[in-house]
């Protein structure tokens, strides 16, 4: 069975990629996920936040807060405190990159357009085979208008793609008006792929304690939707390679975003509650459906159920929208 797949221009010996998670915040766990059989994995994310705290820890340089510093201190590895800058993550990347024989692809998440371009040199010098950018930017202030957040996106994208040469892919919120648009527009400016969609954590309230509880929630299949429906509508539709996260669990939710037309794979919640080695599990039953369909390579099956070219878009949707209301009605007859 032939599994091999390109994401980014690298050569992968599977489409199956371990996004970033605290699974990839040791290199034990680097080299676990490697073991599992992955294609590549996804370093979980260097933080600005924690460039600032450093930098002014060393330099006390102030900088302002962020709209999205309260996420992404809920997404901070465990032992952050104990050394918070970057030198610890570059110098997990450096070891990592040298001690598996996968791609090792760091992950940045910057806010301001200024804080990228350096680290992402970093990265790459310490031995990324490429950059995701992890924009988790969620404008708090109900003022900021949506043009000026997609072009936050873009300037941060242009900024890191003139610092490095190595494959800078962005990974998206799907809370834009039009998803499809910045979709293109990232391609336009030279995005090496997409990674479709981040998965915010949302803080929830606690009735019994009146207080605000941080939500790390892991993904269940049926999240898997928006993500696979716009996969589906964008492969073709752009140069840049396409990785879909989110919702995978079983072999079967990898088989679907390869249909939808994803070029990789990724999985974070299911490695976590199963164990890096359910990457095993994963492939083995990727290859066996694939063995069962008569297919012997991933190429002959990527996008097949994407959205044909050419399709009229809005109709598209709105007959997948009239079938499915008809299909919910006759289930209500039966009742
Ligand atoms: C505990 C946890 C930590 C995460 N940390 C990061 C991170 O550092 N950077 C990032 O881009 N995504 C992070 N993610 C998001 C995952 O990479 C992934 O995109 C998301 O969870 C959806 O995939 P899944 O359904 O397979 O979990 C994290 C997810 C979880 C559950």
């Amino acid at each position: 069975m032939d599994l091999s797949t390109r994401y980014l221009g690298l050569a992968l010996r599977n489409p199956l990629v371990a996004s970033a998670s605290p699974l990839s915040n040791t290199l034990d766990g680097v080299r676990r996920l490697a073991g599992a059989g992955v294609g590549a994995v996804v370093l979980f994310s260097l933080f600005e936040e924690q460039v600032r705290q450093e930098a002014e820890r060393n330099a006390r340089l102030a900088d302002a807060g962020t709209d999205s510093f309260a996420e992404s201190l809920s997404y901070f590895p465990a032992d952050a405190d104990a050394d918070p800058g970057p030198r610890r993550y570059l110098s997990l990347l450096e070891r990592a990159a040298g001690a598996v024989d996968i791609p090792v692809i760091a992950s940045l998440n910057g806010v301001t357009p200024g804080g990228w371009a350096s680290y992402a040199r970093e990265m790459q010098d310490a031995g990324a085979a490429a950059i995701e950018l992890n924009i988790s930017y969620l404008p708090g202030d109900p003022h900021i208008a949506g043009r000026e957040v997609e072009q936050r996106h873009i300037d941060i994208l242009r900024r890191v793609k003139d610092a490095v040469s190595v494959p800078v892919a962005v990974k998206l919120s799907p809370y834009f008006s039009s998803a499809g648009e910045i979709a293109l527009r990232l391609d336009e400016a030279g995005a090496d792929g997409l990674v479709l969609f981040n998965r915010f954590l949302q803080p929830d309230i606690d009735p019994e304690t009146l207080t605000v509880v941080p939500g790390i929630d892991l993904s269940s299949p049926a999240e898997a939707r928006l993500p696979r429906t716009w996969i589906a509508i964008l492969r073709g539709q752009v140069r840049a390679c396409l990785a879909a996260t989110t919702g995978v669990e079983g072999a079967a939710d990898v088989v679907k975003y390869l249909l939808a037309g994803a070029d990789v794979v990724m999985s974070a919640s299911a490695l976590i509650r199963h164990g890096p080695e359910h990457a095993a599990v994963l492939l083995d039953g990727l290859s066996e459906w694939m063995g069962r369909k008569g297919y012997s390579s991933v190429t002959e099956l990527r996008g097949i159920l994407a959205v044909p070219a050419g399709t009229d878009q809005a109709a598209y949707q709105r007959a997948g929208y009239v079938r499915t209301l008809r299909a919910a009605d006759s289930a209500l007859a039966l009742w």
